[in-house]
């Protein structure tokens, strides 16, 4: 059993007067609405962009509807978007989307913010058009905080160039894989190249497999495991990821983010009231020994890392660095690979400090400055043999980000 203490709903105190298997036993799950489990339709409809947004559209509207596909952590979109005059799209971040306790000083959000933006310089130039961007016309947030001014102005400009832009046909086919991976199948050669040419003045790529760096690489793996262990075992890091969680389809098409739970034993415990995500679990609960099991075998089927670090971590660097991982998940797509942000040991609150600082100095070089930040640590392989390929993530819609 999940949830251990009493709770004051009814429908809950209902449930906990009979043991689970007789519910679940008597209840007819499948059609049954109330615990329907898959992603609806509607909650990924802007994975097809052309079915919303036709070609005589505003090509600033037709642009970000390819970029709200973009990766963003915890799946907040944390977008805000105007249009202003004819060639201007005007982006803010959204203060009510923020991970305060996860992602204390917005690096992360600025990083799939930059995400968005990249995604739309890609499909501006697929329709025809070039991007100018002028970063915090209005002045920067400091290094704490987020506030509402603009983070970028891009002017669209007609184009006479051909689009030459193999990744704009892998924007819809790139996902988040969190499933195991075939341990034998680390980045081509290719690949890896393709990876590596992303670099510039200020950010790094790089690739960890077992051979040769055998060493780092299961250390890369400890701390990964540690990480997630502190994330899941501090109060108010699980309460924010646990109310992100959005449980079986009538949650999932309500929200249209977070991440999506469809296992369907999972949905039932929830909807029983097993599974209460207001209330830090204890320990030794089955909901934490299951999740740091499940962490841990995925950490174990892990074929390679991809490594972004940046020289320093200034504002424009966090959003360059999500320009440059979509860039980076665009080209694994294309090589037929897939990768799954791991960012627990990377997030700046106080009990996960010591493997921040851990992780810091095993993959930062020592030419770096003291402002030199991991900005990405994710798995990258192939998926293992019978995994699915997931469905895409939810997405509010273009309507929702507009002020
Ligand atoms: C900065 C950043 C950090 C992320 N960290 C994690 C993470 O720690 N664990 C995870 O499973 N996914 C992580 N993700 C992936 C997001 O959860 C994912 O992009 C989002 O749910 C949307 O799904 P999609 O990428 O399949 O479109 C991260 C993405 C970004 C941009």
């Amino acid at each position: 059993m999940i949830s251990e203490q009493p709770n004051t709903s009814s429908r809950r105190k209902f449930v906990r007067t009979i043991t689970g298997g007789v519910i679940f036993a008597a209840l007819p799950i499948s059609g049954c609405k109330f615990l329907s489990a898959g992603v609806p339709d509607s909650a990924i409809a802007a994975w097809s962009p052309d079915d919303n947004i036709d070609n005589t559209s505003d090509p600033r509207v037709r642009a970000l509807s390819w970029a709200i596909l973009a990766p963003n952590p915890h799946n907040r979109q944390p977008w805000l978007i105007e249009l202003q005059g004819e060639h201007d799209v005007v982006v803010r971040i959204d203060s009510q989307r923020l991970l305060i306790h996860t992602d204390p000083f917005s690096r992360q959000i600025l990083i799939g913010t930059g995400a968005m933006l990249g995604l739309m310089d890609i499909a501006a130039k697929q329709f025809g058009f070039n991007t100018e961007t002028i970063w915090f016309e209005e002045g920067r947030f400091d290094r704490n905080s987020i506030d509402s001014k603009p983070v970028a102005r891009v002017r669209f400009t007609r184009s006479n160039e051909k689009p030459n832009n193999d990744l704009f046909s892998y924007i819809t086919r790139r996902r988040t894989v969190r499933s195991n991976y075939d341990i034998n199948s680390p980045p081509s050669k290719i690949l890896e190249s393709a990876l590596l040419s992303l670099d510039t003045n200020t950010i790094n790529n790089r690739i960890i497999v077992k051979q040769p760096h055998i060493h780092l690489f299961d250390s890369v793996k400890r701390i990964a495991k540690e990480a997630w262990k502190i994330e899941l075992t501090t109060p108010e890091t699980y309460l924010e990821n646990a109310q992100l969680l959005r449980v079986g389809s009538m949650e999932i098409a309500k929200h249209r983010d977070g991440i999506s739970i469809t296992s369907p034993l999972l949905v039932a415990f929830e909807r029983f009231g097993l599974f209460d995500r207001d209330r830090f679990p204890p320990l030794e609960s089955n909901i934490i020994k299951t999740q740091l099991k499940a962490f841990n075998e995925t950490i174990d089927a892990t074929p390679s890392f991809f490594v972004m670090t940046s020289f320093d971590n200034t504002r424009i660097t966090q959003l360059m660095a999500g320009k440059t991982y979509v860039r980076a998940h665009l080209m694994a797509t294309k090589y037929g690979f897939v990768m799954h942000p791991i960012s627990q040991a990377l997030q700046e609150f106080p009990e996960m400090s010591q493997l921040y600082s851990d992780i810091k100095q095993i993959l930062i070089s020592e030419t770096f400055s003291s402002e030199s930040t991991v900005q990405m640590l994710c798995r990258i392989g192939k998926p293992a043999n019978g995994q699915a390929f997931p469905k895409p993530s939810p997405r509010r819609g273009l309507e929702a980000y507009y002020v």
